[in-house]
């Protein structure tokens, strides 16, 4: 996989933001697929800028989410299809009727789940697919030990992963146990996949993604497994990383033709 170390998490984000900007510009009806969370907050933050500078359009544009929380009431503010509305569809100023994201709400999950295998595949697939990564090595919200098969479907999220985002709910007892995610097998269907990490406490998840075995303890080592992934990280989120000078000396001799 290629792997990009930048100074900070504002040069992540410029970086990924021109790889979603290159792949929009050769295919104006582009199917990205969106990753919530606070890693690729400072992405959409570049993407909205050039939006709104008038050098991106992205209203061509359709999306799919990675996944949605279980349970949670309609019109929560962390639910993820609120997120989504919130932090990518308006800024993006994408058309929220090509917005998609799994339905958390359905009386039945699994046919849910079906259902949004059926949408990304009636869509084309997803050309470009953002992702965090859980310090627990999740993506999505496949959490260890998740098939590198699966397809989307319901997850019971690890107690790990539940207090790190209790951060965005009034209490750790209001995060829902149980979610709906795009399966690893998903994922890797993507045309290509872009990773972005920033912060120490990501860095011993992203050296067990990029350089580890490829093993399901840590699902992010799916990227590994996959013909066109870029793992885009600041200086802290790549501490851990063996090869570090290599990946630089690698970007640094990157030929023009082939950014972003
Ligand atoms: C979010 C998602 C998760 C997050 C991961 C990292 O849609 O699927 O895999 O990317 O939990 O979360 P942050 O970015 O908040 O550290």
């Amino acid at each position: 996989m290629e792997v990009i170390v930048l100074p900070g998490p504002d040069d992540v984000a410029r970086v990924a933001g021109d790889v979603v900007a290159e792949v929009v510009r050769r295919r104006p009806d582009a199917v990205l697929g969106v990753a919530t969370g606070s890693s690729p907050v400072g992405v959409y933050a570049e993407l909205a800028r050039r939006v709104t500078a008038g050098d991106l359009d992205l209203s061509g544009v359709t999306a799919f989410a990675l996944d949605e929380y279980v349970g949670l009431p309609d019109g929560h503010p962390e639910s993820y299809a609120a997120v989504v509305a919130r932090d990518v569809t308006g800024p993006l100023r994408l058309d929220p009727a090509r917005v998609h994201v799994p339905d958390g709400r359905a009386a039945d999950l699994e046919a849910a789940a079906e259902a949004y295998e059926r949408a990304i595949a009636g869509a084309g697939g997803i050309d470009v697919q953002l992702l965090g990564i859980g310090a627990n090595g999740h993506v999505g919200f496949n959490e260890p030990t998740s098939s590198f098969g699966s397809r989307t479907r319901i997850k019971t999220l690890t107690a790990r992963t539940r207090a790190d985002n209790a951060r965005f709910f009034a209490s750790p007892e209001e995060v829902p146990l149980h979610c709906l995610t795009q399966g690893l097998g998903t994922i890797l269907e993507a045309r290509r996949l872009l990773l972005v990490a920033q912060g120490e406490a990501k860095a011993d998840a992203v050296a067990a993604a990029v350089e580890g075995p490829l093993t399901s303890m840590c699902p992010g080592s799916a990227l590994q497994l996959h013909p066109r992934a870029t793992v885009v990280v600041d200086e802290a989120a790549a501490a851990g990383l063996t090869l570090l000078g290599h990946y630089r000396e690698v970007y640094a001799a990157k030929p023009a033709w082939q950014r972003p």
